[in-house]
């Protein structure tokens, strides 16, 4: 049985040849696959939730950057938590991905040291360049999102960003993404319009 996936724009798409690495055998269509790894994601939230501070060390580290993603999908699909392996049309090619992390969590750490930017603008540069590198077969979208949550509320205490309504409402994904596409050219305007609450 097929699982006749259909992304949307922007996502990665959910491949034939995917579906060996699903946990959960006999999922037959995508709202199946939707609810199961919202479930996951609810019980990381859950462990995070329960959690009272982070240092940004911490969460911005490898291990926990691979941690986080293993907790919201691991339930679902066998490369949770794991690098990908496989070259894609966006993102770093394999080979890079970890180098590209650690040139990204040395900057972050310098942007901390030297107050380069405000807490919220190293927030999101940092989830964009996550993004970016696409450090995972599925979820990055996702994951680079709760890992910017994690940075806004149990590390800095910032009011909690808000992206807009981005996996249900098709507008307001068209926008986070030009966003991102804007931030691909080092302009982080509208990202940053985007996430500050009004
Ligand atoms: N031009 C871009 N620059 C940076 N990130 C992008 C760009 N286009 C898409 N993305 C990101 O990739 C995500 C989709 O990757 P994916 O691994 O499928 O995540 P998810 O499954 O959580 O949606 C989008 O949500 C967006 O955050
Ligand atoms: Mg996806």
């Amino acid at each position: 049985m097929g699982l006749n996936i259909v992304s949307k724009k922007g996502q990665t798409p959910i491949e034939d040849d995917d579906r060996e690495y699903l946990k959960i055998k006999g999922l037959s269509n995508l709202e199946e696959l939707n609810f199961y790894e919202h479930e996951n994601i609810a019980k990381a939230r859950h462990w995070l939730l329960k959690k009272k501070k982070f240092k940004a060390e911490e969460v911005i580290s490898e291990k926990f950057i691979l941690e986080i993603h293993k907790k919201m999908f691991a339930d679902v699909w066998l490369w949770a938590g794991e690098f990908r392996e496989r070259e894609m049309n966006i993102g770093s090619s394999v080979i890079n991905i970890r180098m590209d992390l650690r040139n990204l969590i040395d900057d972050f750490k310098y942007w901390l040291d030297n107050k380069t930017f405000s807490q919220e603008e190293m927030i999101v540069r940092f989830k964009h360049r996550l993004v970016k590198i696409h450090p995972f077969r599925n979820g990055n979208g996702r994951h680079s999102r709760l890992i910017a949550e994690v940075l806004c509320e149990k590390v800095f205490s910032l009011a909690p960003f808000s992206w807009g309504d981005v996996e249900n409402d098709d507008g307001a994904r068209e926008k986070y993404l030009q966003a991102l596409c804007l931030a691909d050219s080092g302009d982080y305007r509208e990202i940053l319009g985007l996430v500050r609450r009004v």
